[in-house]
């Protein structure tokens, strides 16, 4: 979509989408080199560590207060359309359930590398800046836009991944009985196909959103979250292999069927 004033910051915008592209890519290689460092892979004595809630609930925050902040503090005069405003909701509705209430659901979660924590708030604040500056600044929409079958299509792709992914969390988290912080293999749901069914929720969860939005921004966004979760989904697959000797090895890694 087209800016439809100061074309010089809808221009940042793009670069600033770009950039997020880039950063995906070089995510990716780096998780190749070295293992993510949170959660199974977490050292047990790393310098500095939060607590698994706390670190959830805060480096995904700025997901969800910062766009509120740009809406609050800016003219947001795109916002006065409707599909402008619902794009930006699919997007704070995900980060509502991912900083206000998936950290207390959390159960025996291993604390997170404070670097790591660092790492997840900033790319929170560029990407949630992103995506609310765009929406309610530049994003130009036809009204009827909601009834184009791109809308349609990315909005049901991305209503679907998210139920996934919060099935998915749901069926990891009940794999523990309270008090126990160890690993099984996950059954039920999407995990008879795929080892990471959740991750395989939120990527499709992103490219619904993508598709939805038509834009550069929710395209980078959707690529960035393929890149990092199909880098993380092979350690995991890798390392559920290594780990239990019966694990159904027909799943595929991420993608069922596929990948
Ligand atoms: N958009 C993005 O780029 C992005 C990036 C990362 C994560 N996320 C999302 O954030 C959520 C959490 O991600 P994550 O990387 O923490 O997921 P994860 O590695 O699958 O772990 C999720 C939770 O389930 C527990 N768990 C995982 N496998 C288990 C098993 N076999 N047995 C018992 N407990 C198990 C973990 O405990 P431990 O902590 O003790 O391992 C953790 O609390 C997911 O929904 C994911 O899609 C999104």
């Amino acid at each position: 979509m087209s800016p439809a004033m100061e074309p010089a910051e809808g221009s940042h915008l793009d670069a600033l989408a770009y950039l997020e592209c880039a950063m995906g890519l070089l995510g990716s290689v780096l998780l190749k080199l070295v293992r993510s460092a949170y959660g199974r892979y977490a050292s047990p004595r790393p310098a500095c560590r939060v607590p698994a809630r706390a670190a959830w609930a805060l480096q995904e925050l700025p997901s969800l207060a910062v766009p509120l902040w740009v809406c609050a503090r800016t003219a947001a005069e795109r916002l006065r359309h409707a599909p402008n405003r619902v794009l930006l909701a699919m997007f704070l509705v995900h980060y509502a359930q991912r900083s206000l209430i998936f950290p207390f659901l959390i159960r025996g979660g291993k604390p997170m590398p404070l670097y790591t924590c660092t790492l997840a708030f900033m790319f929170c604040v560029y990407n949630g800046y992103l995506q609310s500056r765009y929406l309610s600044q530049y994003a130009v929409y036809a009204d009827d836009w909601v009834t184009d079958p791109r809308f349609l299509v990315g909005f049901c792709l991305w209503l679907i991944g998210m139920l996934i992914n919060i099935h998915s969390d749901h069926i990891l988290r009940n794999l523990r009985k309270p008090g126990e912080t160890g690993y099984k293999i996950p059954r039920g749901g999407l995990f008879e196909y795929v080892t990471a069914a959740n991750y395989f929720g939120e990527v499709v969860e992103w490219c619904g959103y993508a598709l939805a939005s038509w834009s550069i921004q929710g395209g980078a966004f959707a690529a960035f979250t393929f890149c990092i979760l199909v880098s993380r989904a092979q350690q995991h697959h890798q390392w559920y292999l290594e780990r239990f000797e019966d694990y159904p090895k027909f799943r595929k890694i991420i993608i069922p069927f596929l990948l």
